[in-house]
């Protein structure tokens, strides 16, 4: 086998005309609001409206504004790459899709593999996150469900009955088609910023002054343990394990990370709006931009509402008003926080969906998936396969293993997507590319370095698991894929694709 198929490339004109058979093609029907809508949909979830106590409380201490910050500059940095990315390859497929045209085909399929990391895990995470706040709902109601269809807690097995049932319904929304998803979509954002807004506003009345202090808690040296779950860079570096201090910022910056995942996903469905040159950078940067000032706001009143050794793990931000006596409030913003992850999940499992059927389109997985529905418009079957094994995954899924794994499969597109940026430049400078990356080669380096940086923030044990997981992934790749390229058969029959 010659290296020379494995990184063979898939040229960007070839990539758009893929997406002009008819019976490939998906409806170009979005705009750049439409795709803000999105990018903001998916990126206001679980991260916010459950890791920030989390990490408040175990990790950073109030401090917990400033990782979000840290999150948000890694993001950004990736979100310029990005931009280029998808302004110059507008086709789905996100960084599966960009890296095809610039690194070639087995670093596309290792991140196309990646990618389901990101997406259908994550999705399944936010649909475990979803199940929890309207379980709180319904108790508050008086409902129960029985222990066995709550999902796994505390080493009790059990199947969790609301996630998978949400995953099935948002599976069948999807194959009707996007219009009415972006629809729903709309709707449930705007309820999702005004909970998150509510929070910002009325809990600013609720600050004390000395739950600020200290704002950056002094380290403390994690007890027990057989190291796996310590940051990879401190058991590197041979470091005593520790959490607070400012290394605590970072490692919680590794985690809330989780909060802004999305942000790429605007990306994915490039090849369904209006005017990709123009729309998707402004997409992408707009609902990132949005999305770090509300949650440095957010935490920021939150750690100023209750102390940050007493936040909640489970819905941080409603149990915040409940300690100053409003429980109004509190239900309310359960109400919107469950709301809200709908959207979040339907997203992620529309961006996968879109991974999958550009894999497929390529050959890289079996084509039956790639054709699209003659009346909807939308890859149906990888729609209703992806779906049902994600609503698999969320009934049995435990959230807090998954969280880390999903931010280092995204951390790991990133590097590649800045790679990819420098690379295309060399490559073909003639494109035309109506969003640049300012300063080439610099930021792309910086984002490659920044996501490493916060890849190694993060813990040995989800190390192991992505390594299993790409391992996986590389005999999948050599077992099928590339014998199966559609690529690799037009070299074959000598009709090149270029
Ligand atoms: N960013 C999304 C969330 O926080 C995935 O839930």
């Amino acid at each position: 086998m010659s290296s020379r198929t494995l990184f063979r490339t898939k040229t960007v004109e070839q990539s758009i005309r893929d997406t002009e058979e008819p019976e490939h093609a998906l409806k170009k029907s979005l705009t750049s609001l439409d795709l803000t809508v999105f990018g903001v949909g998916v990126i206001i979830g679980t991260g916010i409206f459950v890791l920030t106590g989390k990490i408040a409380k175990e990790t950073a201490g109030p401090a917990v504004a400033l990782a979000f910050v840290v999150a948000g500059l890694v993001c950004a940095l990736a979100a310029l790459c990005y931009a280029e990315f998808a302004s110059t390859v507008p086709v789905a497929g996100s960084a599966y899709t960009f890296s095809y045209a610039s690194l070639g085909e087995l670093p596309a399929w290792i991140i196309g593999w990646d990618l389901i990391l990101e997406m259908a895990l994550g999705c399944a995470v936010v649909a475990v996150g979803w199940s929890g706040y309207v379980r709180s709902l319904m108790d508050t109601a008086g409902m129960h469900l029985p222990q066995a269809l709550t999902g796994t807690h505390d080493g009790k097995f059990g199947f969790d009955l609301l996630a998978s049932i949400l995953v099935l319904v948002l599976t069948a929304i999807l194959v009707a088609g996007m219009k009415l998803s972006s629809r729903v979509t709309a709707v449930v954002v705007a309820v999702k910023l005004t909970v998150v807004m509510l929070v910002i506003i009325v809990g600013a009345f609720f600050i004390t002054g000395s739950n600020y202090k200290p704002f950056i808690p002094p380290s403390q040296d994690t007890e027990g343990g057989d190291g796996m779950t310590a940051p990879l860079i401190q058991l590197i570096f041979g470091w005593t394990p520790t959490v607070f201090g400012v290394m605590g910022i970072f490692t919680a910056a590794a985690v809330v990370f989780f909060a802004f995942i999305g942000f790429d996903i605007v990306a994915t469905a490039a090849e369904e709006t209006h005017n990709p040159q123009r729309d998707v950078p402004r997409g992408i940067l707009g609902s990132l931009l949005i999305c770090t000032v509300l949650y440095v706001a957010v935490s920021v009143v939150v750690t100023g509402m209750q102390h940050y050794t007493d936040l909640s793990t489970d819905a941080p931000l409603a149990d915040a008003f409940k300690s100053v006596g409003h429980p109004f409030w509190a239900g309310l913003i359960s109400f919107g926080a469950a709301v809200g992850l709908t959207t979040v999940c339907l997203i992620l499992l529309m961006g996968q969906t879109r991974v999958f059927f550009a894999m497929s389109r390529d050959g890289l997985l079996p084509q039956a998936f790639s054709r699209v529905h003659p009346r909807f418009g939308t890859p149906y079957r990888s729609t209703i396969l992806l779906g049902v094994i994600v609503a698999i995954v969320a009934g049995f899924t435990s959230i807090d293993v998954l969280a880390e794994l999903v931010n280092i499969g995204t951390l790991f597109a990133f590097v590649v997507v800045a790679l990819g940026v420098i690379l295309l430049r060399k490559q073909r400078p003639d494109l035309p590319r109506s969003f640049r990356t300012p300063l080439v080669p610099l930021i792309p380096i910086l984002s490659v370095l920044a996501s490493l940086w916060l890849m190694l923030n993060l813990s040995a044990e989800t190390w192991l698991r992505f390594g299993v997981w790409m391992v996986l992934g590389f005999g999948l790749y050599f077992a099928y894929g590339r014998t199966h390229s559609r690529l690799g058969r037009q070299e074959e029959s000598g009709r090149p694709g270029a």
